[in-house]
């Protein structure tokens, strides 16, 4: 429908559109950084088609619908590519295939559809390149551009390895042009942006604006060291030789040469075999080791591409055959925090339900909270949501230029979601955990499940299957209620006869008998091991002491730094843990009373030592010993200073201790000392 004059709101809708449109294509094309999907621009991109077929005489020649890409970027040399550099038309699914195939099927008059023979490629997801060669040596090489002018990135190209610079044999035409795919392979990507973000440098958002930003640097000692490679799947200007009369023998021939073809690419008869092609490759797509967005169906006889031709952007004997996006575009409704089995806080966003590859999505997961950081993502913000494969979908960024007024910043609770105890984060940790493990239902199962382990509390025969069942019925909450239960609640559960239940009753009594170290070990305190637990209970003697000390007095135990000390105290300090401790004890839980060095009884109180030189003995081991026995180890010598304790190669602090005459041990006189001590 072609109206004469167009209405006002049209021309106003077509000036925003080729706006936003120009303004994606800066940031795609030059920038290398776009803010919106693919899928969103091609929307953009579809509605100004249709306006400006229904106003044709509103199109100009500048509008973003009359060339291919956007402009070079002034500060590379221009190339005039000889051929133009065109671009595909896409097949969303099937049925467009279908379509695509009977077009080349009429347009070459071939009744048998089926016999047409194509090449079916990988659509490599990278930038297009272009790369000629004068007798063999490598001339110039230049972006696709605006598909007539592109960008001299010559010196870039020579330091990409899988380029050769030089062909191989003879036979080679005097000038030839190669056109294909650059290209960064997944692990290369990855490592790349670890690099980056350790340096404190912008990250990219996928590997297609990795490998783009990585060709069009100004400085081609940095495209060097970045992981590119590339892939050749065509021709352009070709002077001095005849290629073959397929598509699939000129890329055998360019191989021959030393240019790299991917091993991907086949010879296939009709949609058949093209649809087929691609069933395969979906299935392998993960596998391989770079990205694809699609596969590409080229006719193979090149007198039939001649015969089909071209229509404005494309070739009508290719089309690409693209895989469904996976990225789509929608809004944060709300940040939640889940906590995990292990007492791990995940930022969840709530997100307005969207389709991502045939999959709605209505969470994407936020890692912690520098993710949520370094994206600023914020409950009514627009993001651009990442899903592949059977990887939980992400957000992948923020479209800053949708955001609406008055959005607040997200902080991570201070309380547990879930339990409302504290929660903590490490230093140099980038998780934020819940310090309520006892008592938790999040952390539930696990907590149970290791207190019954072996070498905790050792209920025989309460295996990780029960506990889920018991905490799934709601039998039991934490691990002091298993201590309540009776014989029918067990006998009512699941492959569970009267007498294993009698078992599960007698193994929680014997249970009920256990060591200090066993228990404190039971509690599954954040960095408390067997032996952490076991020295904890040397020093304390009881449970009590424990329960009160505070960090300070902790970190006078052998093995105890402030991390494992403060770890200990938020455990003690949350009311719930304590609650669940008091239960057991009420249960009957008991231990023989510990044969307990306090620090007041110690026989080394008061002393104050210092180790210098090698002994047979590990430093970290004498020095907790000594400070078991009360003694205080420091790092120099001084008045106060009662011993100097001397291995072998000793530094000056040997010295130091004669000059003061401060009694010196050897190794034989701190072991006999040692020894004594500790009878
Ligand atoms: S042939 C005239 N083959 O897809 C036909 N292109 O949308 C020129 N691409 O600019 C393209 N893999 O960057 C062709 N095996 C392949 C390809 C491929 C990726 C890219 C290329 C091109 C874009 C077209």
């Amino acid at each position: 429908m072609t109206t004469k004059t167009a209405p006002q709101n049209v021309i106003k809708r077509i000036n925003e559109l080729r706006d936003q449109i120009n303004h994606h294509n800066y940031l795609y094309y030059v920038l290398d950084n776009p803010e919106i999907p693919d899928a969103e621009f091609d929307k953009l991109f579809r509605e100004l088609q249709t306006l400006e077929q229904q106003h044709p005489e509103l199109i100009t020649p500048e509008s973003p619908t009359q060339r291919v890409g956007a402009k070079p970027l002034k500060v590379f040399g221009e190339v005039k590519h000889q051929i133009p550099m065109l671009s595909l038309a896409n097949a969303m699914d099937e049925e467009e295939v279908r379509n695509f195939g009977r077009r080349v099927a009429d347009t070459l008059e071939q009744s048998d559809a089926e016999h047409i023979e194509y090449t079916a490629e990988p659509k490599l997801d990278g930038l297009a390149i272009s790369i000629v060669y004068h007798d063999g040596r490598l001339f110039q090489a230049a972006t696709r551009g605006d598909g007539f002018t592109g960008e001299d990135v010559t010196q870039n190209v020579r330091t990409i390895n899988s380029v050769p610079l030089k062909l191989v044999g003879r036979d080679y035409p005097q000038i030839l042009e190669v056109r294909g795919e650059v290209y960064m392979p997944k692990a290369g990507f990855v490592a790349l942006n670890e690099k980056q973000q350790a340096a404190g440098v912008k990250t990219f958002a996928n590997p297609r604006n990795a490998a783009a930003g990585s060709l069009r640097q100004l400085d081609s000692s940095i495209t060097a060291t970045r992981p590119l490679a590339m892939y050749c799947y065509g021709v352009g200007r070709v002077e001095g030789a005849t290629l073959p009369e397929r598509h699939s023998d000129i890329l055998q021939r360019l191989r021959q040469w030393g240019l790299r073809i991917s091993p991907e690419i086949k010879t296939v008869h009709g949609i058949t075999g093209c649809l087929a092609y691609f069933a395969e490759i979906s299935k392998r797509r993960e596998k391989l080791d770079y990205e694809i967005d699609g596969v590409v169906y080229k006719v193979n006889r090149i007198a039939q591409q001649e015969q089909l031709g071209f229509v404005s952007r494309a070739p009508r004997w290719a089309i690409a055959h693209k895989f469904q996006a996976q990225e789509a575009m929608t809004q944060v409704v709300g940040i939640e925090v889940s906590v995990g089995r292990t007492g791990a806080l995940t930022p969840v966003a709530k997100l307005k339900p969207v389709d991502v590859g045939g999959v709605t999505v209505s969470n994407a997961t936020l890692h912690n909270e520098d993710e949520i950081e370094r994206l600023d993502v914020r409950v009514g913000d627009t993001v651009v949501i990442y899903r592949a494969g059977d990887v939980i979908p992400k957000v992948d960024r923020v479209v800053s230029s949708l955001r609406p007024k008055q959005t607040k910043k997200f902080h991570m609770p201070k309380k547990c979601p879930v339990c409302d105890s504290d929660v903590e984060r490490r230093e140099g940790e980038a998780i934020t955990r819940c310090t309520g493990g006892l008592f938790c239902a999040a952390q539930r199962k696990n907590s149970i499940k290791h207190f019954n382990s072996r070498r905790a509390m050792d209920v025989d025969g309460m295996g990780d299957k029960l506990v889920d069942q018991l905490v799934d019925k709601g039998l039991i909450h934490n691990a002091a209620d298993m201590y309540s239960l009776d014989k029918e609640q067990l006998a009512g559960l699941e492959r569970m006869a009267d007498k294993s239940a009698q078992n599960i009753l007698d193994a929680l009594e014997k249970s009920k008998s256990t060591t200090l170290a066993r228990f404190i070990y039971a509690l599954g305190i954040r960095d408390v091991g067997e032996a952490t637990a076991q020295a904890l209970a040397t020093h304390f003697g009881d449970l009590r002491g424990l329960m009160k000390s505070n960090e300070e007095a902790l970190q006078q135990i052998p093995d105890v730094g402030p991390v494992v000390a403060n770890s200990i105290v938020k455990f003690f300090q949350q009311p719930h843990n304590r609650e669940v401790i008091d239960k057991l004890i009420k249960a009957g839980v008991h231990w023989p009373k510990v044969a307990q060095i306090t620090t007041e009884a110690a026989p080394l109180k008061g002393k104050t030592f210092v180790i210098t030189g090698t002994l047979s003995i590990k430093r970290d081991e004498l020095k907790a010993r000594l400070q078991s026995l009360g003694a205080k180890v420091t790092g120099s010598v001084s008045k106060s200073t009662d011993y100097v304790v001397v291995g072998e190669e000793p530094g000056s602090k040997f010295d130091k201790a004669e000059q003061l005459g401060i009694a010196i041990l050897d190794e034989a006189a701190i072991s006999k000392l040692l020894k004594k001590a500790e009878q």
